[in-house]
């Protein structure tokens, strides 16, 4: 069953038309890797779809649900998009991970944190690390599981991984799986890498803002 279904979407700005007639389906606990060249459409598509960008005309339905008729809060916890290069704010690693508890109003989870910060391979003690301390694949770390502290039902990653080291991309691919396998989470992840590529399971490329027919690997 679709948790995320895109029907049609165009989008034009400044009278540049960047997306035509954009159809895309993402069941739950799927995994879907878009790709294609730069400049063809893909974060454009994806900040739509975590409505974060408005189409021109298209709809798309979460849960069955048009998107437009939802709380764009509400459904952006649900659908948490993640970028390549994130900002990180206040002064430490902590800062960043109770960050998605103030704003629910929620009571820090000390517990429940420690264990987000080892399916990335980071430590309780790396929370009271001040950020300009961080590598570039840290930080990067610390920005997803900001995304990841409270689990959405979908998580948009937007080339996450390009400039990481092996390493740093493998902590990223066992998050991913630890979340995959633990909740039910859908992820669509862009990427140009090629490892990634070939250990995608389903590959959708979008060329010149159009969505061309995807491939599937077992
Ligand atoms: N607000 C805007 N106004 C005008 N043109 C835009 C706007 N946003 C994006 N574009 C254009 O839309 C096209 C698609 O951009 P987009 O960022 O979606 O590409 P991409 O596939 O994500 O590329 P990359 O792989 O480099 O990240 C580009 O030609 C870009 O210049
Ligand atoms: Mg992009």
């Amino acid at each position: 069953m679709a948790i995320l279904e895109a029907q049609n979407i165009n989008y034009v700005a400044d009278g540049n038309q960047i997306l035509f007639d954009c159809n895309f389906s993402l069941n739950k606990k799927e995994i879907v890797t878009i790709s294609g060249h730069s400049g063809s459409g893909k974060s454009t598509f994806v900040k739509i779809l975590a409505s974060l960008l408005t189409q021109t005309s298209g709809k798309i339905y979460f849960e069955d649900e048009n998107i437009l008729d939802l709380s764009p809060i509400e459904y952006r916890r649900q659908v948490s998009y993640a970028v390549q290069q994130p900002t990180l704010f206040g002064e430490t690693v902590y800062d960043n991970l109770v960050f998605p508890y103030d704003i629910r109003k929620q009571k820090f989870d000390r517990h429940h944190v420690i264990k987000a910060l080892k399916t990335v391979d980071l430590k309780e003690s790396d929370l009271d690390k001040p950020i300009t301390s961080l590598s570039g694949g840290q930080k990067q770390r610390v920005a997803l599981l900001r995304n990841l502290i409270f689990v959405p039902k979908i998580l948009i990653l937007d080339e996450v991984t390009t400039g990481l080291d092996c390493d740093t991309k493998a902590s990223v691919h066992k998050m991913i799986d630890y979340y995959m396998g633990n909740y039910d989470l859908s992820v669509l992840m862009i990427t140009h890498d090629n490892e990634e590529l070939k250990h995608a399971k389903k590959v959708v490329y979008i060329e010149d803002g159009r969505i061309k027919e995807g491939t599937e690997n077992e």
